[in-house]
């Protein structure tokens, strides 16, 4: 099927399908705007295409209501003579939790058969038994398995330690072996000195892909490829540099007429940028605004993506400006938990209790589910040992496992086959429903009935000259003589049915949904605006907390578990409520002892701080 023809010694991958729009558009491309410019893509001779990985599969389901296996699908008939690249999380494949070893081995037998070719595979750890069934499954369906290093800097990850990684890679059977620098942390010396260090102790290609976010990508790739290196990963210059990656038409003029020669064409590149330019327009309200060079990352390592990500957080809680204390909090809790490296899922972990530690005004004062079952080993081992006091205040006498994690899960796919059944249609529908677990069944079942409904696009010309009609988003506003001051400081996504207002009254952050019932025609550009009409259901009903035996919440979120019923006696301290907020379980703890003499909320509330939860009475 694969019928690369390239002679050159340097093998060029092309991130335009994956990387390049998740790092400046929020991976929100859709295929429609990918299948068109194929033809061409696959005719320009790069080693491989990457089109697919967790985020490009979650935005599939969550935003686009796209059926990703349907991308792989329409992607693989469109690129005939290219090899097709995936990001796969080792045991956590696309989703956020370790998964048996029946569900690894089916979803990686289930994208190969759908168009999968290369198979790039990593661990947020490093701990490569995490690795070793999905490198089995991936070399058992004839396809290319790349055993990566996830690049960090702490005084434990000194160049011994990864070639030690990478020993263990090749032994394990990788065809390859990649080095992923994904927040722009390695240098041009580091560079040669890890390339060198893994040339002499393995006998494996090494391929390399850094992120241009701190301005020293293409010089890194430039001296991997002098020292050793024979693979580097480049972005279309309609997607590149930024947070993205080096460009690739530079990349080939750089090598151009040297012993690095890609032999790829720049002129058939240009083509490709030219189309996608135009593409990268309709998707202007997802640009990050992190586009060009920061060098933050080299002082306080935060991934480019990581920053977005906490400042939408911040946004919502309305506390941005409490950003510069969140970076500075993340090393802490990064070292507290062995200095493990910063990519999904442990920089939402590290990032969410940064922002816990932050917000609660207490380190550790209260601990997502994620960290204490970090703790418990359940994502694998620290590269070096862990903070033990804060262990204890997350996990107690709680021990630790220290077997592979998923040695403890039972085959999973004949029970999520079951629980499935009503809305599954294929065993890939099953796969996404084990990835996703609530928005992959609600996409499956709205597929069903035929009323998916992709987020919506807007017009940038329709709403620049709409502008004068947008409410202010800081203003004053006197009800019955009372003066309220509002700052508008974060909003749910324009087109949703109830969107969440997050509004600062009086320096109080409270939740507003507003119900759209008509609203103003962006797309027509026309000037006289159709009435709108807005109800204000602010009010949740619960009271506001007034005493100590009231029971809050730091950070909106959603109840996943009511852990107490009227009438029952709580200690300080006990878990009662556990809330899902930043795709990250927390327990919400009595605050003090006594009975439970009030549950304001139910599983599935969307809840706020200042809001009370639940009243404990002190005996
Ligand atoms: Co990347």
């Amino acid at each position: 099927m694969v019928k690369t023809t390239q002679t050159s010694k340097v093998h060029v991958t092309e991130l335009v399908l994956r990387d390049g729009h998740q790092c400046h558009i929020a991976t929100r491309m859709r295929t429609e705007d990918m299948l068109p410019i194929c033809s061409k893509l696959d005719a320009i001779g790069f080693w491989s295409l990457e089109a697919w990985g967790g985020a490009t599969f979650d935005a599939c389901v969550r935003y686009l209501k796209e059926d990703p296996w349907e991308r792989l699908k329409s992607l693989r008939k469109a690129l005939p003579n290219s090899r097709i690249q995936m990001l796969l999380r080792g045991q956590n494949l696309l989703g956020y939790r370790h998964y048996s070893d029946d569900v690894v081995q089916a979803f990686v037998k289930k994208s190969a058969d759908n168009g999968v070719d290369v198979f790039r595979i990593f661990d947020a750890m490093n701990d490569t038994r995490n690795l070793r069934v999905s490198i089995d499954a991936v070399k058992k369906a004839g396809k290319h398995a790349e055993g990566t290093i996830s690049y960090t800097t702490s005084p434990v990850h000194d160049v011994a330690h990864f070639v030690g990684i990478a020993k263990e890679l090749e032994a394990m059977g990788s065809n390859t072996i990649a080095i992923k620098d994904m927040a722009g942390l390695l240098t041009p010396q580091a560079t040669v000195d890890l390339v060198k260090a893994m040339r002499s102790a393995v006998s494996l290609p090494i391929h390399i892909h850094s992120h241009a976010t701190s301005g020293l990508a293409s010089m890194n790739l430039l001296r991997a490829l002098e020292n050793g290196a024979v693979m580097i990963d480049t972005c279309s210059a309609a997607f590149s540099e930024g947070a993205s990656h080096p460009t690739t038409e530079s990349m080939i003029a750089a090598l151009q007429g040297t012993e690095f020669d890609t032999g790829l064409n720049i002129a058939a590149v240009q083509e490709v940028s030219a189309y996608f330019r135009e593409v990268r327009k309709k998707y202007w309200q997802f640009e990050s605004e992190f586009s060009g060079v920061d060098t933050r990352v080299l002082i306080n390592q935060v991934p480019g993506g990581m920053i977005s990500n906490l400042s939408n957080q911040l946004k919502e809680q309305g506390a941005l400006d409490r950003m510069d204390e969140v970076l500075a909090e993340i090393p802490l809790v990064r070292k507290d938990l062995g200095y493990i490296p910063l990519v999904t899922p442990t920089s939402q972990i590290v990032g969410t209790q940064a922002v816990l530690n932050v917000m609660t005004g207490k380190r550790y004062k209260s601990i997502t589910n994620e960290v204490k079952n970090y703790f418990l080993g359940q994502y694998g081992k620290a590269p070096s040992p862990v903070n033990e006091a804060v262990k204890k205040l997350a996990i107690g006498d709680g021990v630790a496992i220290t077997c592979r994690p998923a040695d403890l899960l039972s085959p999973e796919m004949p029970k999520l086959s079951s629980e499935a059944e009503r809305f599954a249609q294929s065993e890939e529908d099953v796969l996404t429903y084990a990835m996703f677990p609530d928005i992959g069944k609600t996409y499956l079942q709205e597929r069903n009935a035929d009323s998916l409904t992709p987020e919506v696009l807007l017009d940038k010309a329709a709403v620049n000259a709409s502008a004068s009609r947008f409410a202010p988003s800081e203003f004053k506003v006197t009800l019955h003589g009372e003066t309220f001051h509002i700052n508008l400081t974060g909003s749910g996504h324009a087109g949703q049915e109830k969107r969440p207002f997050y509004v600062s009254i009086d320096g109080i952050a409270e939740e507003v949904v507003v119900e759209t019932l008509s609203e103003i025609e962006v797309s027509s550009g026309s000037s006289n605006g159709k009435k709108k009409a807005v109800t204000s259901k602010g009010a949740s009903g619960r009271p506001r907390p007034s005493h100590a035996g009231h029971v809050t919440t730091s950070m909106p979120g959603t109840i996943v578990a009511v852990k107490i019923k009227v009438g029952d006696k709580v200690s300080a301290g006990d878990g009662v409520l556990v809330i899902e907020a930043m795709k990250m379980e927390n327990e919400i703890q009595a605050a003090s002892s006594g009975i439970v003499v009030a549950v304001h909320v139910v599983k599935g509330d969307a809840v706020t701080p200042d809001e009370s939860l639940l009243e404990i009475q002190p005996e």
